[in-house]
């Protein structure tokens, strides 16, 4: 069976990194989207569920993105929450969104597991739009990233590819009861990924390893707030302690193709001119 076209497919996270471009693909190919986050007409909000049950009116799939973390405190309960009212809403396929080696996610991947519907889940390495789109794009254009992460290596994925994968489990037959570790074609220390954004944007961009205690410092001397100190804290330190630093064959085997390296995501989001910093202004008049 493949999907109908005339039901809805809710994104959630439908604004965001991937949510945005599964949102993309799928009205490109004619599937009627509805954007499930605050900003979605009806609003939905992970922190009101007042809003879950009008989101998911006549909604036949939907792409579970959890905001902002699914190592984030009640996480595992909402997500598990959330399918059974999808499942009992008339939502027959689900795709979850879930992070690599965080014991969380596969708490939230078992809550979800048992919902009744088609699932397929995406369990993803760190986003390479992290670096565009994200917490780490103000740091490219100040051309200093100071991150907690040693020279432990990632094997950064495509949000690109992450879509693709979204957009096939929800489309197509084959993918439900798959879980698809989805990482970029070879590892990257994060002072490589950097040295790909100073070379994709011809500017000075270093990286600076630092302590877990100076980033800590810093990230909330720069009033980051607490709860998201501690996420990104907890994140540099489990996450990236060595434990993900291989990779994985997910894009490979949902889609039957390599996926995109970490230097073509920099080359083309150099050109694009994400990290075009202003020319500053001249002297006073
Ligand atoms: N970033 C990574 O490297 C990475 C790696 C692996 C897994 N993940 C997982 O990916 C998921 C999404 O993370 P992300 O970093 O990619 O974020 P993101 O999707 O880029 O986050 C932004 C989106 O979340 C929505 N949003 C914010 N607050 C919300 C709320 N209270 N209720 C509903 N929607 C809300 C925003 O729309 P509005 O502002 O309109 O609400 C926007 O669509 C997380 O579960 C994370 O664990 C991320």
């Amino acid at each position: 069976m493949t999907t109908t076209k005339t039901q809805a497919t809710l994104v959630l996270s439908g604004t965001g990194k991937t949510g945005r471009r599964v949102a993309q693909r799928l009205s490109a190919l004619g599937h009627p989207v509805r954007v499930g986050s605050r900003s979605g007409r009806p609003p939905f909000d992970w922190e009101d569920r007042a809003t879950w049950a009008p989101a998911l009116d006549g909604a036949g799939a939907a792409y579970v993105s959890y905001y902002p973390d699914l190592a984030a405190p009640g996480a595992v309960e909402a997500t598990g929450a959330f399918a059974r009212l999808a499942v009992g809403s008339g939502v027959s396929r689900l795709v979850l969104l879930a992070g690599r080696g965080e014991p969380e996610a596969e708490l939230a991947e078992q809550a979800v597991r048992d919902c009744g519907a088609e699932l397929t889940i995406v369990r993803a390495a760190w986003f390479s739009q992290n670096f565009s789109e994200d917490f780490l794009l103000e740091p490219v254009l100040a051309g200093e990233v100071a991150l907690p992460a040693g020279d432990t290596p990632e094997p950064f994925v495509d949000a690109d590819d992450i879509a693709d994968v979204a957009v096939a489990a929800l489309t197509q037959d084959g993918h439900a009861g798959q879980l698809y570790e989805l990482t970029g074609p070879r590892l990257v220390t994060f002072a490589e990924a950097v040295g790909e954004i100073a070379k994709a944007t011809g500017r000075e961009v270093r990286y600076l390893p630092v302590t877990l205690d100076e980033y800590a410092t810093a990230a909330a001397g720069q009033g980051v707030p607490a709860e998201v100190v501690k996420l990104l804290t907890y994140l540099f330190s489990e996450v990236l302690d060595g434990r993900n630093a291989r990779v994985a064959d997910g894009v490979r085997r949902a889609l039957g193709r390599e996926p995109r390296d970490f230097a073509l995501y920099a080359r083309d989001a150099g050109a694009r001119g994400v990290w075009d910093v202003p020319a500053a202004n001249g002297p006073d008049q």
